[in-house]
C-alpha cells in the first residue's frame, strides 16, 4: 500500500513546473508527493510558492525547505495535489479522514487545476462507505449531533487522546455513518444550508484528475 501511494504522489509532482503556486494536500498519500516537490526543490533547483492545507503538511514543507505563503496572499493556486478518502465515476469524493478538509477546500477553490493521488482502494460506486467528516463550529454542537442522530446519518464525534479532536481551525469534526449517499450534490447543499456546519467532506466535482496507483499501475482519469 505505501508504495502504491508513493507511486501516485511522485507521479503527480510531474505536473509541477517551475514559477508555480502549488497546494501541497494533507494525508498519507500527500505525503510522498510533498517529499517529492522537496528532493525537487533541493537537488533539481525546483522554484515554486507552496500553500499548506494543514499545520502537519505546514511542518513537513518547512522541514523541506518548501517556500510557503498563506493562502491569503494569493489570488490563485496553478495546481494542488492533495489525497481522498473516496472518488466515484462523477468525480465527486469525500475528503477529511485527516480532519483538514476546511483547509483543503479552501486551499482547492481557488486552484486552477486539482489533482487528486489515491491508491485503487478509494475508486468506488457509490459514495458513504466512509464516514463523512463533517467540520462543525464548537457552540452548539452537541445540538447539532443531536440533529444529525434524529434524521438518522449516525453522527459520531471525531476522538483524539480520549477528548473531542480539534480541528487546525478551532472546530470540532462530527462523522456520519451515511453507508451509502445517493445524491452527494443534494446532501451537499443540504449541509452548506446547516447553521453551525463550517464545512463539509463532500468534494463534488472540484477535482480536474484523479492519479491512481494500483498493482497495475498508475492510471491518470480526467474530468470531462
Ligand atoms: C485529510 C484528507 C486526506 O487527503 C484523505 O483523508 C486521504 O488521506 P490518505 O492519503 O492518508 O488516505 O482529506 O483531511
Amino acid at each position: 500500500m505505501e508504495a502504491l501511494k508513493k507511486m501516485a504522489g511522485v507521479t503527480a509532482a510531474q505536473y509541477v513546473k517551475d514559477g508555480m503556486t502549488v497546494g501541497l494536500g494533507t494525508g498519507s498519500t500527500a505525503y510522498y508527493f510533498v517529499e517529492e516537490i522537496g528532493r525537487r526543490v533541493k537537488e533539481e533547483g525546483l522554484t515554486i510558492v507552496g500553500v499548506t492545507t494543514s499545520s502537519v503538511t505546514t511542518k513537513q514543507a518547512q522541514g523541506l525547505e518548501i517556500p510557503l505563503k498563506s493562502v491569503d496572499e494569493i489570488d490563485s493556486i496553478d495546481l494542488t495535489v492533495d489525497g481522498a478518502d473516496e472518488v466515484d465515476k462523477n468525480f465527486n469524493g469525500i475528503k477529511g479522514g485527516g480532519a483538514a478538509l476546511l483547509m483543503e477546500k479552501i486551499v482547492a477553490t481557488p486552484t486552477k487545476e486539482y489533482i487528486w493521488v489515491v491508491d485503487e482502494s478509494k475508486m468506488v460506486e457509490h459514495l458513504g462507505a466512509f464516514k463523512l467528516p463533517v467540520e462543525v463550529v464548537q457552540y452548539g454542537a452537541e445540538r447539532l449531533f443531536r440533529v444529525f442522530e434524529k434524521a438518522g446519518y449516525q453522527p459520531s464525534f471525531r476522538i483524539k487522546n480520549g477528548e473531542k479532536l480539534v480541528t487546525d481551525m478551532q472546530n470540532f469534526i462530527i462523522d456520519l455513518d451515511l453507508k451509502c449517499i445517493e445524491n452527494p450534490l443534494e446532501f451537499g447543499r443540504m449541509l452548506d444550508e446547516t447553521v453551525g456546519v463550517v464545512e463539509h467532506g463532500l468534494f463534488n466535482g472540484m477535482v480536474d484528475k484523479v492519479i491512481v496507483a494500483g498493482k497495475a499501475g498508475v492510471t491518470v482519469l480526467e474530468a470531462l
